[in-house]
């Protein structure tokens, strides 16, 4: 007897999260600065007020107040829903759109790995549209897979991982003009962009914008991210949450967060001013080549020696990502910026090694 979904059955092992500990993780976009070790004493200090024994907070409205205030234009609290990080906003907005079997979901190729990770889990296809080598890609193609009648909803990341680039403006909005469905913009790494389309959401009711603390606000590990759309959105993704879905104790950070959020924007201008001296350092070298991002990372590629760059790099106690799996990424690695002394290491490996080989 089936005990579970067919389609979960079909869609093999579940996705394989382990990542090489090393002592310098620059693999997965996280921060180098612990937000609690920054603001404990005004955590604890948040906390006093809150009874973890209770479902419900005072904490939620204050925290409400404090992001409405944040996301600015105009946006307003029946405009926000969070969670536990943009992946569970991507698995909510996915799980809210799916229809039947024959529905799915359109994205770019390469871009965000786990958007087929959550689409597979709510049951929904996923089709790809593939960037051209230059990261540019047809819209009226994009269009048309869009307002096909199985397709439920089109994911636009931008800027976008593993590219870091930016998708051109004018090419959103002539999606956004042509189509009726819904469109999510995910601004996973909008502080590092400074580039978002929160200000549309009144004008495109079928626009979803989500974003993450995970990077700017460097928390990773504590899990939040939130999602802005019209009221009417925000109210039918609601229905597939569970109704206590983020802790009382993570709104209590988050808020704490948004009260020192000016430490946390410094240290995001702080690494991008990082990444631009990164991207000047390894730009130089022969043979790498790179180009400039909008994100806490860089993607390079040495060519055919890429596999055997990152093997290196791990025996130095350094760990990047191979985001070689698309055709037009291949040989690519993707390093995010670390400290100075990280990005340091990093580079300094990088140049003894091409100078061994
Ligand atoms: C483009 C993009 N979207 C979503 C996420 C998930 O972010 P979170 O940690 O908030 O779930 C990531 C994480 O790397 C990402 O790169």
């Amino acid at each position: 007897m089936k005990l579970f979904r067919t389609d979960l059955q079909k869609a093999g092992p579940p996705a394989d999260i382990s990542v090489p500990r090393k002592k310098h993780m620059m693999c997965l976009n996280e921060s180098v600065l612990d937000p609690y070790q920054a603001i404990d004493e005004a955590f604890n200090q948040t906390m006093q007020h809150i009874h973890l024994n209770r479902y419900f907070s005072q904490v939620t409205s204050e925290l409400k107040r404090a992001l409405v205030d944040y996301v600015g234009h105009n946006v307003t609290s029946e405009n926000i829903l969070w969670g536990n990080g943009a992946d569970d906003m991507l698995f909510a907005c996915f799980l809210a759109v799916r229809e039947d079997n024959d529905s799915f979901v359109l994205t770019h190729a390469p871009s965000y790995f786990d958007y087929s990770t959550y689409s597979r889990a709510a049951g929904l296809n996923i089709r790809y549209q593939n960037f051209n080598p230059d990261f540019s890609f047809d819209e009226k193609e994009y269009l048309d897979i869009l307002n096909s009648k199985d397709c439920r909803l089109g994911v636009l990341c931008n800027p976008n991982n593993p590219t870091g680039h930016l998708l051109d403006d004018a090419q959103i909005r002539y999606i956004l003009d042509n189509t009726q469905k819904p469109v999510l913009i995910d601004e996973t790494y909008y502080e590092f962009s400074q580039r978002t389309y929160i200000d549309l959401i009144k004008q495109y009711p079928n626009l979803i914008v989500v974003r993450s603390f995970s990077k700017s606000f460097s928390a990773a590990g504590l899990r939040f991210g939130y999602l802005v759309s019209a009221a009417e959105n925000v109210n039918e993704i609601r229905k597939v949450q569970t109704i206590f879905n983020t802790s009382i104790m993570v709104q209590a950070f988050v808020l704490t967060m948004l009260m020192n959020k000016n430490l946390f924007l410094e240290h995001v201008k702080k690494t991008i001013d990082l990444k631009e001296q990164l991207y000047q350092r390894i730009n130089k070298i022969e043979n790498l080549k790179t180009w400039k991002t909008h994100t806490n990372f860089l993607t390079f590629s040495v060519g055919e020696k890429s596999a055997d760059l990152f093997e290196f790099l791990k025996s130095k106690d350094i760990a990047i990502r191979d985001v070689g799996a698309h055709p037009i990424l291949h040989n690519h690695l993707r390093v995010s910026i670390g400290s100075a002394e990280q990005n340091n290491c990093f580079a300094a490996a990088i140049e003894e090694f091409l100078l061994k080989r």
